[in-house]
């Protein structure tokens, strides 16, 4: 059982800041919860990790999914989204995302966001499991980093406070009430504590626990454990996405290839250099995510070979250039010419469909506390979430979370409380660095894409093992950090093994069924 905190600390010592919200992150559910709270008259500090544009935000290629062409409406995103979330969405949660969807993306129009056009009407991609071309995109495949620009321009614009390199060791939390958050500033080597009448998780997800994933660096999966530690629900945490198609090339990073690729016509094909996915599904490539996840990786067990090919030859090199210019950058400077070369590609972990439990506005089950994004879990994905759903998602429900809180704001003055924690142990002599390793190996080879008892036991026992570093407290962020994803991943691995079927992203080979009884979710509390 984890303590309530990682460090041993008094806050009458330490420098104290106070303000309405506090959000922590800096991706789209950050950011955008930040300039709605703003201009809701409230003040904010935007806590984030590393510095401001270090986010799986920056990083998203694909696009925005909105009901915003001609020939589709929100009740066909409904419907799609449902599908592919294999009976675990929550239907409110849906609705929510795919009615307010489109007004929020005008929003971001309005804020100066450009996405690209077909001549006067935006360009609409499609998707796995989307039935329309539904997807905004920006800068052919940087939407992203668009989406990032244009939020991180409007914060500084509004002198919103950005507080970077700020690590949140944990909550405040008493009573069941949260009154802030203790934080180590990697500039100033300090403590601090940020007080706030509303604290905002939006510190995105948790795949760098796996040896082989999509995130950048700071997602390791620290929302979801200080939470945890502070006693909130988590819930779904069996749910992890991968993406089918991931750069395998020996030198590069793995770096995604979108899911858009195939959406504008691209082939899979094994080894062999044949074209599989008709074998699997009828959307061939754009079947769901889990489909073609768990169809490559049969190809390659198959075949002998640690990745299949994405074949993009027989498509019109200048679409190409013009859709995909940073996907024909990224691999030219790893020497693959992809209007001649078939990219080598394999499964990596991707999307944290579970979190923090939320209601439909984003409040947890700590008062103050609320979540949006990747990190919170409204059930909005259900077991698989749908292709560019995740950055409509942090626009949506960190909307909600402002609409929600400026009310209660105007009433709610919380009492002043201390906080201390004096019991914990020296750290401990160990190699954290070769322990963070190991776990990132261990997640993705036994709570991987496909998963089994035997395997999720063997991971319980190293998690059971590691559980001593609870009563040790940590002495630099990198050990916080490989604390909290041990945390996580026990979490994961956990509810992986409690689950015995298989649903969406979660794919047992001993239970490869979907049973009807486990339509339900698992919900976990310190
Ligand atoms: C992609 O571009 O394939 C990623 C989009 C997403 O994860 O929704």
């Amino acid at each position: 059982m984890p303590g309530k905190y990682m460090l041993n600390f008094d806050s009458r010592e330490l420098h104290q800041e106070d303000d309405e919200y506090i959000v922590l992150g800096s991706g789209i559910a950050g950011l955008y919860t930040a300039l709605a709270a703003s201009g809701a008259g409230g003040s904010v500090t935007v806590l984030t990790k590393c510095n401001m544009m270090d986010t799986n935000t920056d990083k998203a290629q694909g696009g925005i999914a909105a009901a915003m062409g001609d020939s589709d409406s929100p009740s066909l995103h409904r419907e799609d989204t449902i599908v592919a979330g294999a009976g675990l969405c929550d239907d409110e949660a849906v609705a929510a995302l795919v009615n307010e969807g489109p007004k929020r993306v005008k929003e971001l129009i309005g804020m100066g966001a450009i996405f690209d056009y077909d001549g006067q009407v935006l360009a609409l991609t499609r998707e796995g499991a989307h039935s329309q071309r539904r997807i905004l995109h920006a800068s052919g495949d940087a939407t992203g980093a668009e989406i990032q620009r244009v939020l991180t321009e409007r914060v500084k614009e509004k002198k919103i406070r950005v507080q970077e390199n700020q690590y949140v060791v944990d909550l405040l939390v008493w009573n069941n009430t949260c009154y802030g958050v203790l934080a180590f500033d990697r500039d100033k080597n300090s403590l601090k504590v940020y007080r706030g009448k509303v604290v905002v998780l939006a510190t995105g997800g948790l795949g760098r626990l796996f040896e082989f994933n999509t995130n950048p660096e700071i997602a390791t999966g620290d929302g979801i454990a200080i939470a945890f530690r502070a006693g909130a629900e988590v819930m779904d945490m069996e749910f992890i996405q991968f993406h089918p198609t991931v750069l395998k090339l020996p030198g590069a990073p793995p770096f995604l290839i979108s899911e858009a690729v195939r959406g504008e016509g691209a082939y899979l094909r094994n080894s062999e250099c044949l074209r599989f996915m008709p074998r699997y599904h009828d959307l061939l490539e754009l079947a769901p995510r889990d489909i073609v996840v768990r169809a490559i990786l049969e190809e390659m067990a198959r075949t002998g070979s640690n990745k299949v090919y994405l074949d993009l030859t027989h498509l019109d090199p200048e679409v190409i250039k013009k859709r995909f210019p940073n996907i024909t950058r990224t691999c030219a400077a790893y020497g693959l010419d992809i209007m001649v070369d078939p990219i080598p590609v394999a499964p990596a972990a991707h999307y944290m469909m579970g979190g923090v439990k939320t209601n439909l506005v984003g409040e947890t089950s700590i008062k103050g506390l609320y979540a949006c994004g990747e990190v919170a879990c409204q059930g909005v994905h259900g077991a698989n979430r749908l292709a560019s759903n995740s950055l409509l998602d942090g626009l949506v429900f960190g909307g909600r979370i402002v609409d929600e809180t400026r009310q209660f704001l105007k009433d709610y003055h919380p009492r002043h409380m201390e906080f201390a924690c004096d019991w914990l142990l020296e750290p401990p002599v160990i190699d954290f660095a070769d322990l963070r390793e190991k776990l990132e190996v261990l997640m993705g080879s036994k709570v991987g894409p496909v998963r089994s008892g035997d395997g999720l036991k063997e991971s319980l026992d190293f998690f059971d093992c590691w559980s001593c570093l609870n009563r040790h407290r940590a002495d630099n962020v990198e050990q916080m950090e490989v604390k909290n994803m041990l945390q996580v991943g026990e979490l994961v691995a956990e509810a992986a093994l409690a689950r015995r079927e298989s649903r969406g992203g979660h794919y047992r080979a001993d239970y490869p069924d979907t049973q009807r009884r486990w339509q339900k979710h698992i919900v976990f509390r310190r």
